[in-house]
């Protein structure tokens, strides 16, 4: 594919496979062509990695961070599970929010922690974080989650550690019947096809990616569906595309 953005005639052309397209350059189509390359050039800059939050590094999109924030500020869930705390910054970014909505505690999942991270978090969340060190797939570490979640608390799950498909699948299978009616499951970085020839992607992300897995999940459960919140302020386009996850937010019916 090759684009070409014209600042002097406002036109952006896109051409590929033997047709030419063009857009104005200031339409909501050819922003979301532009965008969807600056997601990807981002991404293999290392534009993720360098946030922090309460002085934790914060592996996330801003724009995912607080899409979910709006979320969660909507739903007020009595728990968020977490798969995947690397540094502590979403660990720490939910706890935030949590304090910030009244009630509710985190519930984090790591295979192993780096040095200083639980001591971190326990400084900065208290109790308002529940780590627990295991795999995020398996069955124990599921039922270890369950038993700090007491009867008809509101729960939303975000998936975020290993990211290949056959991982994503066992952690949908044993995290996503915590997931309350009404509220979410996110699956984190579900563009990998999308990075898979990036100089820093890896090629096997072609087919190897969490979205094959959210895709075989939603087939035999019908009681989620693929679901955006909407936004609650617009502007002249859809910046939800905006996102290391667009097409992975599980609404539980
Ligand atoms: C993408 S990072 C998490 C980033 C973090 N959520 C953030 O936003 O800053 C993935 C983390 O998942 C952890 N992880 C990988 N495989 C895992 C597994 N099987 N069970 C639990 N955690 C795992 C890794 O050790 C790593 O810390």
């Amino acid at each position: 594919m090759r684009i070409i953005i014209d600042t002097e005639q406002s036109v952006l052309e896109v051409a590929g496979s033997g047709t030419t397209a063009q857009y104005p350059l200031f339409s909501p189509e050819a922003f979301g062509i532009v965008s969807r390359q600056w997601i990807v050039l981002g991404w293999n800059l290392g534009h993720w990695q360098t946030l922090s939050w309460m002085g934790r590094q914060f592996l996330q999109l801003p724009d995912d961070m607080l899409r979910l924030a709006e979320l969660f500020w909507t739903l007020r869930p009595d728990v968020i599970v977490e798969t995947g705390v690397y540094d502590g910054g979403s660990t720490l970014f939910f706890a935030s929010l949590c304090r910030l909505h009244g009630p509710g505690r985190v519930i984090s999942i790591e295979r192993e922690f780096r040095p200083g991270v639980q001591e971190a978090v326990r400084q900065n969340a208290g109790d308002t974080v529940i780590l627990i060190e295991g795999d995020s797939a398996s069955p124990e570490t599921a039922l270890q989650v369950q038993r700090n979640i007491h009867p008809g608390e509101r729960v939303c799950v975000f998936l975020d550690s290993d990211h290949s498909a056959q991982h994503v699948a066992a952690e949908l299978s044993h995290l996503s019947p915590l997931v309350s009616e009404g509220c979410y499951l996110v699956v984190a970085d579900s563009i990998c096809p999308d990075l898979a020839r990036t100089p820093n992607g890896e090629s096997a992300w072609s087919w190897d990616h969490a979205g094959a897995a959210v895709n075989a999940f939603l087939a035999s459960h019908p009681e989620f569906t693929r679901e955006r919140p909407t936004p609650l302020f617009s502007g002249l386009a859809d910046f939800t595309e905006l996102s290391y996850f667009p097409g992975t937010w599980l609404r539980r019916h």
